[in-house]
């Protein structure tokens, strides 16, 4: 009989990890300029008993800033500022992946630099509540709808990020397809209403965020190369659409073939339904390299799901918030210190690199 797999059990493969815990991308708005700073640097490298962190969303381009301090990675000056970061990182024992978060529709112009423009695959507003540090709270603003030139554009864009992000020490970049960003805009049949081949059939609007895959596949290799998903998801105002099921079972067999380093699936909303739980054993399958669950997920759950073979690795959002030493406490089974939620978007050090660990 094979040793039962648990969240510390090492995962070994073309991604070699020191435990299966992952730290989840999450948008800490402490990047005052668009950049990295040792402020960031300090806090990644507080959680780099973490098996792999995965950064904050990272804006592969100026029209995809749009919330107020998060950071970019498409200038020199960005692609420097982020070097602080994985060397904290890597002299820790960590290794990090940069997720690649374009926000599409969900922003305000006055949180995007001169020149940027809110783009989307249809001219459809998220209608949802936007920070602004300028201007206070505003609704999100209708998108233009991005032309077949803009639409290469913003390909190569990511490609030149992902490359930019290994420059900067990277161990590799996780494509944002999830929470209605840009990527899953492209899918939910809501909100691309596209009739050109990016929108319309499963194949058209599943287009998009196969050719940004490849491309950045092309220019870092697939070793480096992940992406997120969350079927079903209506954060940021998504609508539901009837093929879900079939189009992200589509999405999962072309990604596999790019035979990329894993797939992280936000699988809560799958989970509620008869439908989803199908599509989660079905993906499961069809995805080959490893597969990280995450939302909501205990060191029980964890290793539950790791022993059953739903997952390779789990990740973990808000404990490693308040918690900078979670696998620690997770191993001796110390109670977590619970988060304050006012904190999560402001600018500086309360309520990000201050948690203590436990004594
Ligand atoms: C403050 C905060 C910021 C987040 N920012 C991002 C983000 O930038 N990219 C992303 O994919 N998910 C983001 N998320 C979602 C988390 O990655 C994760 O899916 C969510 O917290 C559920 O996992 P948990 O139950 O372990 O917290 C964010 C969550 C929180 C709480």
């Amino acid at each position: 009989m094979s040793e039962t797999i648990n969240l510390f059990t090492p995962l070994k493969g073309k991604l070699n990890l020191k435990n299966r815990i992952v730290m989840a991308p999450m948008t800490r708005c402490r990047a005052i300029g668009n950049l990295a700073n040792p402020l960031i640097a300090t806090y990644y490298a507080q959680r780099s008993t973490a098996g792999l962190i995965i950064t904050e969303g990272v804006a592969p381009s100026p029209n995809g800033l749009g919330y107020a301090r998060i950071p970019g990675i498409f200038s020199p000056e960005q692609t420097e500022s982020w070097k602080t970061v994985t060397q904290a990182v890597h002299a820790a024992g960590g290794q990090l992946f940069m997720q690649l978060m374009h926000t599409g529709r969900v922003g305000h112009s006055a949180n995007l630099p001169a020149g940027a423009q809110l783009l989307a695959p249809s001219a459809i507003n998220a209608d949802s509540p936007m920070w602004t540090d300028t201007q206070g709270m505003q609704t999100t603003e209708t998108p233009k709808a991005m032309t077949a030139d803009e639409i290469k554009a913003t390909i190569e864009e990511f490609a030149q990020a992902a490359a930019n992000a290994i420059e900067a020490g990277f161990d590799g970049v996780e494509l944002h397809g999830a929470n209605g960003y840009l990527l899953e805009q492209f899918l939910n049949a809501g909100t691309n209403q596209r009739t050109d081949e990016y929108g319309g059939s499963i194949e058209n609007r599943a287009r998009f965020v196969i050719e940004t895959a490849r491309a950045v596949v092309e220019r870092i290799g697939a070793d480096k190369t992940a992406i997120r998903l969350s079927p079903y998801n209506t954060f940021n105002n998504m609508p539901a659409y009837d093929d879900t099921a079939a189009l992200y079972d589509y999405l999962a067999t072309e990604l596999n073939k790019l035979e990329l380093a894993y797939l992280h699936l936000i699988d809560y909303a799958s989970r509620a339904t008869e439908e989803g739980r199908a599509l989660l054993q079905s993906i499961r399958t069809s995805f080959k390299p490893a597969l990280i669950l995450n939302a909501g997920y205990t060191k029980e759950r964890g290793n539950l799901a790791l022993a059953n073979n739903e997952a390779d690795l789990i990740s973990f959002g808000t404990p490693f918030i308040a918690n900078p030493d979670l696998l620690h406490r997770l191993a001796n089974d110390i109670e977590l210190a619970q988060p304050d939620t006012n904190t999560f978007y402001t600018a500086d050090a309360a309520g990000f690199t201050d948690y203590p660990a436990a004594v």
